[in-house]
């Protein structure tokens, strides 16, 4: 399974490349926001640091606007992808950019047809969002499930990507299912790392290895 990062930090960034799980980034609007820098600057550093797929989203609502957009958007770098939202007008503009061999990431994915109709668009990935149908009471895992289930059905290339992930059982849940991709916040990439049992077993064998006749020269 892959693992990219959901940020737009490139501390954070940088860290997840030292773990060795940044595979790729994803990045949207509201991440942008929490970093206190101009655009130009966060994207330049994040492709200095990443060599895998980097998603940038288009703002524009017309599929004319995310085209133009997406074209200025891939000089920046050959791994950025270009990450259109499921809208009607979004379909347009990966069908467009699929064709000019622009790799598109469709976002904002929350029932299997519409990613379907984005696989069919030629999306390279599709981003469900789990933890936003978890918000609102919909078990959003069972929706990478269908999704899994219709694209193995055909011919599709698209790349399923676990997005809106909160937490360790969405990564464990995803891993199961055999997704393709988890994009995964740098707390949760580090809540998984973690166990108390391996705290308390570490702290043990210091103790004892006090008792190691010598031990004290290492
Ligand atoms: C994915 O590409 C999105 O950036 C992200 O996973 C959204 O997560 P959120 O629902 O926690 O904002």
């Amino acid at each position: 399974m892959k693992f990219f990062i959901d940020s737009a930090d490139i501390n954070e960034i940088k860290e997840g490349i030292e773990l060795g799980l940044v595979d790729g980034v994803t990045t949207n609007p509201s991440l942008i926001s929490k970093v206190n820098k101009d655009f130009d600057t966060i994207v330049t550093e994040i492709l200095e640091a990443v060599d895998g797929p980097v998603s940038l989203e288009v703002i524009g609502s017309e599929h004319t606007q995310m085209i133009a957009e997406a074209q200025n958007l891939v000089k920046l770098g050959g791994n950025v992808v270009v990450k259109v939202p499921m809208t009607e007008e979004g379909l347009k503009a990966v069908r467009v950019l699929s064709k000019e061999g622009i790799r598109a990431n469709v976002t904002l994915i929350f029932s299997p047809l519409q990613a379907l109709l984005a696989a069919k668009a030629g999306a390279a990935f599709i981003s469900p969002f789990i933890g936003r149908l978890d918000d609102i009471a919909y078990v959003g895992m069972e929706l990478i499930e269908k999704i899994q289930h219709i694209l193995s059905n055909y011919d599709y290339t698209s790349e399923v990507i676990v997005a809106s992930i909160r937490n360790p059982l969405h990564v464990l849940d995803a891993a199961l299912i055999g997704a393709d991709i988890v994009t995964v916040p740098l707390k949760v990439i580090k809540q998984l790392a973690r166990h108390p049992l391996t705290d308390v077993g570490i702290k043990k064998f210091l103790q004892d290895w006090e008792k190691v006749p010598g031990s004290k020269n290492f």
